[in-house]
């Protein structure tokens, strides 16, 4: 105990010394909103609690617990379902402006219909929302981060267009019974990996490994289940609750391998972030063109009648366009691209013509997929606000994963190379980025690498039943950021101190 309490004090020495010769101070603008986010799944446990219905990642994990690399589930996790009032003084004590959230589907409709409204279930959300507006934190609700009931997955799930009415209805109850406390809503987390990982690829539930038609699909019913939700709450709810909703689109950055290859950068972006984005916020709506000459172009070689990239009639592109009052960016790291020439009477490598790598130099992280890449962070910024007519964004996750400890100076690193590259794109390339969200509060459950790399500002002991929090030196850092709203590379001073 005496040589750690030596060592705090030796490493805050150095901290503060590097303080005083740091000089690069970046203020954040006015009114510009700093959080933290997580997922229902990732933490809230009580799985078979409250009247909860069994989700898509329950049935996922306790059928295929080899595919999750620790062999563990979410049944438990951070047990916020049972700590939530824990989670919001951690949140206080932060000082954030917001939190971000997900709602668990089952647990309010254990069915999976709107027929019956599980009030223990929403009970739970109502008690942590007015727990957070208690502490004057605004709460984000996302409606939907994967986790739907399981019964909709033996209808085949997002590949069955059902899914639309379905998760409308969902989004009606949410807006009818939550949305009065609420100002800002999410309809869908991040398309391309739920359809991608678990629809295209057996690596998040359900699993299905349908290959690219699988994606395709999902991806297209997901995109008209988020435009049914908006409408759902511009049209029934807007003018009494007053809030806004968007989608969370998650778009790594592309870096490109010869600095004249564009072209690589734009087909990268159009394949990753478009598909989903061009539908929503371009002036024209609909997928965008290079993705749908180059899927066509593709498909028509394998030997398929029609494209694979399903077609959006005039009425559907008129009903998903403009559908978000901001747009909610989740972005970790990125990618060398560069374009792959073809062959003669062959398809595009990959349908989107661009080859992606990394620099080996780029600092790594405990995920295989993140390394440290702050540029790249920056010209995804301005691609989405050039291609988009400078919507405002919101950073609805960003952070690091490590694989243990509170001493976790690489987090606080990459927070701050981040969050520079951000104040950078808002300052000197005018982009119109207004809110900040940190993924996470909680170190959770991290999907298919189970408990084994840790992205939270807070520590959990998931071996102790009590699942104990500390908080790490990420936590001073950031409550220093926010409590002064200026970026300093390290703490301040008397924030350090009071904490040691
Ligand atoms: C809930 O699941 C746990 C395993 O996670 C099990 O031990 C317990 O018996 C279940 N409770 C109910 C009420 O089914
Ligand atoms: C781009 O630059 C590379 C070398 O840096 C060169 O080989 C290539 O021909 C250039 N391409 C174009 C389109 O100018
Ligand atoms: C976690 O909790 C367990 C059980 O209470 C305890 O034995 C262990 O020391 C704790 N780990 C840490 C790093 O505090
Ligand atoms: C768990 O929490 C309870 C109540 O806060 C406390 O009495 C108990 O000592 C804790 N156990 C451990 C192992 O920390």
């Amino acid at each position: 105990m005496a040589s750690y309490s030596f060592l705090r004090v030796a490493v805050s020495f150095i901290f503060i010394v590097t303080y005083v010769f740091a000089n690069d101070t970046l203020y954040f603008p006015k009114d510009f909103l700093l959080g933290t986010a997580t997922a229902a799944y990732q933490i809230e446990g009580g799985w078979n609690e409250s009247g909860k219905g069994e989700s898509v990642w329950d049935w996922w994990t306790h059928e295929n617990p080899s595919l999750i690399r620790d062999g563990s589930n979410g049944d438990v996790a951070c047990d916020s379902l049972h700590k939530y009032k824990e989670d919001v003084q951690l949140l206080s004590d932060l000082g954030v402006d917001f939190y971000r959230f997900s709602i668990s589907w089952p647990r309010i409709l254990p069915t999976g219909y709107a027929n019956v409204i599980n009030q223990e279930g929403l009970n739970y959300y109502k008690n942590l929302i007015n727990e957070l507006l208690a502490k004057d934190i605004k709460p984000f609700v996302t409606l939907y981060h994967w986790d739907h009931p399981e019964i909709f997955e033996r209808m085949g799930g997002w590949t069955n267009e059902m899914m639309v009415e379905w998760i409308s209805d969902y989004a009606r109850v949410v807006f009818k019974e939550l949305g009065p406390k609420v100002k800002y809503f999410m309809s869908i987390n991040e398309p391309n990996v739920l359809c991608g990982e678990g629809y295209g690829e057996n690596v998040k539930a359900p699993g299905k490994n349908l290959g690219s038609p699988g994606v395709f699909l999902c991806m297209h019913n997901v995109l008209k289940a988020h435009a049914k939700i908006y409408h759902i709450y511009d049209k029934e709810f807007r003018k009494y609750q007053e809030g806004t909703i968007g989608i969370v689109l998650p778009c790594s950055g592309a870096l490109p391998k010869n600095p004249n290859d564009t072209a690589a950068v734009n087909m990268h972006f159009q394949f990753n972030c478009g598909w989903i984005a061009h539908a929503i916020f371009s002036k024209t709506g609909d997928y965008p063109e290079i993705m749908k000459t180059h899927v066509a172009d593709n498909s028509k070689l394998a030997g398929f009648s029609k494209s694979l990239l399903p077609e959006l009639s005039s009425e559907w592109v008129q009903y998903i366009k403009g559908t978000s009052d901001f747009f909610g960016l989740n972005h970790y790291t990125s990618k060398i691209v560069e374009t792959v020439p073809r062959m003669k009477g062959e398809g595009w490598y990959d349908f989107s013509g661009v080859k992606q790598s990394i620099d080996p130099s780029w600092p790594k992280s405990a995920s295989d997929w993140l390394r440290v890449v702050p540029d790249g962070f920056r010209e995804i910024i301005k691609k989405i606000s050039k291609e988009y007519d400078n919507p405002p964004i919101y950073v609805m996750e960003n952070g690091f994963s490590d694989k243990c400890c509170t001493f976790d100076h690489l987090r606080i690193s990459y927070l701050y190379s981040y969050i520079k590259a951000m104040l950078l794109a808002i300052y000197e390339d005018g982009c119109n980025v207004k809110a900040y969200a940190v993924w996470s509060l909680l170190d959770n459950f991290e999907w298919g690498a189970g408990y084994t790399e840790r992205f939270g500002l807070v520590n959990v002991n998931f071996t102790d039943s009590n699942r104990t929090r500390t908080p790490k030196w990420s936590t001073i850092w950031y409550k220093n950021i926010i409590a002064t709203r200026k970026l300093t590379s390290i703490f301040n001073l008397p924030t350090a101190i009071s904490v040691l």
